[in-house]
């Protein structure tokens, strides 16, 4: 609508008719504004440029008749929705079905009366007035959707880096580490082709892929020198702390006892996270391999989450490239030679292949993310 007046449009290609129609509606004028079209190409330019609220159309036409002139209608967006009143002097019922059929709102029959027409544009129009307020509640509704999934959705990720962050307390490695790891399976996600909900998704919470060493006693995760096969095995319950952190397995508890209690179901009151689904699989696969004598599960390719993978690859190659306690920072080239060796073996052929193809990108970011400092003392361990 235009302003405060409603838009109707006649369709004749009787030039006496419309002026009919013109006499006819005289005082409706105050609320209405009229146009008039003598073919249906001039009835479809009016659409285009005005807000229309009804149309009056002819149904036999010279040219284009009034079932092309529904048609291209109803074909586009903008004004698929217009009630149409089809006006026809024949009143056989075939003509009349196949007008409904098409999508016209209402039927009058020739000689027209006046009050007659009145009385069924008005209605016509409530119906436009009708379909406007549903349409402007339906956008209204889509916005505060997407609104609050977005909140939703930055919740989550601010939780997930607060707990990466709290890892990296725990941790030998430096906080780049983490941001690294991000960066290279983001990397190879993408030469995958991997769609980006799952690419977002890993970029986001491989950080996390070690948050279990939270659980480690310092004796051990920080412990110069090798460790013991008893210190070894409590190291690698790291994997099953994580994924215990990050189950949603006390979310089903509690949503289990909330319901004995009160008799409700809260399940749709509690979104799911897919962000700590994801995690909870990269925590606790991220050390088994691709021929199946990983940890902690011992499962082998496939049988291993996609994500988990990626970043046992990743987690890798940047504990090469970079200084840690026990070791100085491999090159690039004899880390991604290593990498080679243990296609096959550690790690899947496939990501290999996508880590070559993805090859300055991944060397972008390893002289991007830099350690500034160097703290590796080959005298300490
Ligand atoms: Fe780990
Ligand atoms: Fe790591």
């Amino acid at each position: 609508m235009d302003g405060n007046k409603q838009h109707v449009m006649f369709v004749d290609d009787e030039q006496p008719i419309l002026e009919t129609y013109e006499r006819m509606l005289r005082s409706e004028r105050r609320e209405w504004d009229l146009h008039f079209a003598p073919d249906a190409d001039t009835a479809l330019q009016i659409a285009a440029q005005h807000d229309l609220d009804v149309i009056v159309t002819d149904i036999h036409m010279k040219g284009k008749d009034g079932f092309d002139l529904i048609r291209a209608l109803q074909a586009s967006e903008r004004t698929a929705r217009i009630p149409i009143i089809v006006v026809t002097g024949d009143t056989k019922p075939t003509l009349k079905r196949r007008a409904l059929d098409l999508g016209a709102t209402d039927l009058l029959t020739k000689p027209l009366n006046r009050e007659d027409m009145v009385a069924r544009i008005r209605s016509a129009l409530r119906l436009k007035a009708y379909q406007d307020q549903v349409e402007e509640q339906v956008r209204t509704l889509d916005t505060q959707v997407k609104e609050r999934t977005r909140a939703l959705e930055r919740s989550h990720r601010d939780i997930v880096w607060r707990l990466a962050k709290a890892g990296e307390f725990r941790d030998d490695e430096t906080g780049n580490h983490v941001v690294r790891v991000a960066c290279y399976a983001r990397a190879i996600a993408q030469g995958l082709g991997a769609p980006a909900d799952f690419v977002n998704t890993l970029f986001l919470t491989s950080p996390l892929h070690d948050i279990g060493k939270i659980g480690i006693p310092d004796s051990i995760l920080l412990k110069l020198g090798p460790l013991t096969p008893e210190e070894r095995k409590t190291m690698q319950q790291h994997c099953h702390i994580g994924a215990a952190i990050l189950s949603t397995e006390p979310r089903a508890v509690a949503v289990a006892r909330h319901r004995e209690v009160s008799g409700q179901d809260s399940e749709g009151d509690i979104p799911r996270n897919p962000l700590l689904h994801m995690a909870m699989a990269i925590a606790r696969h991220h050390h088994e391999k691709w021929d199946g004598t990983g940890y902690p599960d011992g499962l082998a390719r496939d049988a291993i989450p996609l994500e988990a993978r990626i970043v046992a690859l990743v987690d890798v190659f940047d504990a090469l490239t970079s200084v840690r306690r026990y070791k100085p920072a491999f090159s690039l080239e004899k880390s991604i030679e290593i990498i080679h060796k243990d296609a096959g073996r550690h790690f899947d052929p496939e990501l290999v292949a996508a880590f070559d193809h993805n090859r300055s990108e991944i060397v972008a970011i390893h002289s991007e993310l830099q350690e500034a400092e160097a703290y590796w003392n080959p005298l300490e361990g």
